[in-house]
């Protein structure tokens, strides 16, 4: 199945299933973004809008992309703030409708593992910030990938499916960044109240323009 397909799929339980990595994710970009205020804010595979909701308090405009109707449907329903745009997107494709220069804030959030090429998806991402913009980029620990672990969830007949990820290396991350002509200024490493004792769930970048 597609990735496209799986998450159209997927979309019915996304919010309802337990995924300790998508609430790892909110509780961080919370903590992260809820103490700043930014212009315009362009978000990139947005899901169910998980963190949509978020952006829209912190910001004066939130335009947020992803491929997937059935994901999409879900976040408007839930987002329904005047100043938030959803818009279909697939991020492989080499036009983006997104004006240079136009965003303060980037973000991606676990969705860099469905994305085979890492550094034509992060250059457009950059070509989108205005100088000193922020690209902030959320996913799986690679470290976790290693052990076997793949976005997943339970099809409509009960049988599991395993949506196609690919691995980036910690160091892939960094360097696409670089070459897309961003400076990285923060990498960190999070774990869920549940991880003692295993390797990070969750790894964030945050460059700058
Ligand atoms: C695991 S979900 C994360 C959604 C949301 N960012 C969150 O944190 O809950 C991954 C999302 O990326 C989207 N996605 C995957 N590949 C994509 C692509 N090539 N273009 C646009 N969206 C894509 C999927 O449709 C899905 O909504």
């Amino acid at each position: 199945m597609s990735i496209e397909a799986s998450y159209n799929q997927w979309s019915a339980v996304y919010d309802t299933n337990r995924n300790r990595t998508r609430d790892l994710d909110a509780q961080v970009m919370r903590n992260r973004f809820s103490p700043h205020r930014f212009r315009n804010v362009v978000e990139l595979g947005c899901g169910t809008g998980k963190n949509t909701a978020l952006l829209a308090q912190i910001a004066d405009a939130v335009h947020a992309f992803d491929f997937s109707e059935g994901m999409l449907a879900r976040a408007r329903s839930r987002v329904t703030s005047p100043l938030v745009n959803f818009a279909r997107l697939d991020l492989n494709q080499e036009q983006w409708p997104i004006p240079d220069g136009s965003a303060d804030l980037a973000t991606f959030n676990l969705v860099l593992e469905h994305i085979q090429s890492l550094a034509p998806v992060l250059s457009r991402a950059a070509a989108c910030l205005s100088s000193g913009g922020i690209l902030h980029v959320s996913e799986l620990h690679p470290f976790r990938q290693y052990e076997g672990t793949q976005a997943r969830f339970e099809g409509a007949n009960g049988s599991e499916v395993k949506v196609e990820a690919f691995t980036h290396h910690v160091s892939e991350f960094i360097d696409a960044g670089q070459r897309a002509g961003l400076r990285l200024v923060k990498l960190n490493e999070w774990w869920h109240d549940e991880d003692a004792g295993r390797p990070p769930r969750l790894l964030t970048l945050e460059f700058v323009r």
